[in-house]
């Protein structure tokens, strides 16, 4: 089984982005902390980030046929694309949707998701822990955590 975590816009600077919100846990330290769940589990990881809408969009569309599911931080395009929405509509993969910050405890404009009309749930308000409690999430939606 093989899973893709992609990482949406100004996820890269995690560590020091505001870590009054969002903890100064790194997007590396994210991915040692799933690498090291991973192995456990038996499963295979994939990870990418980007800023651009595009390139996440595209990553979904290229996750079909080789991923089994997407857990997807899609940060402020989460409020705002339709695209994104569409695309994870257009694939038939399982995707968890996941934020670091609890999201409905923030601004007005946060309380909205696109990506929440597409995902199968939604994770949020656990910091960097929410990534390896999504992985669980997704594999128990998957239905094979222990095959
Ligand atoms: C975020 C929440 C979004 O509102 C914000 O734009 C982000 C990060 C989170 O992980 O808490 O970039 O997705």
């Amino acid at each position: 089984r093989s899973l893709l975590i992609l990482n949406g816009p100004n996820l890269n600077l995690l560590g020091t982005r505001q870590p009054e919100v969002y903890g100064s846990t790194t997007l590396k330290d994210i991915e040692n902390l799933c690498v090291a769940k991973a192995s456990a589990l038996g499963v295979t990881l994939h990870f990418e980030q980007s800023n651009h809408e595009g390139k996440l969009i595209d990553a979904i569309h290229a996750a079909q046929g080789k991923h089994n599911g997407i857990i997807l931080n899609a940060g402020a395009y989460t409020h705002t694309s339709v695209a994104l929405m569409d695309a994870i509509a257009s694939v038939a993969l399982p995707v968890v949707e996941l934020h670091l910050s609890n999201i409905h405890a923030r601004e007005t404009f946060r309380h909205k998701s696109y990506i929440g009309r597409v995902a199968v749930g939604q994770i949020c308000g656990f910091g960097a822990a929410g990534y390896p409690l999504a992985m669980d999430a997704l594999l128990s939606h998957i239905g094979d955590i222990n095959d």
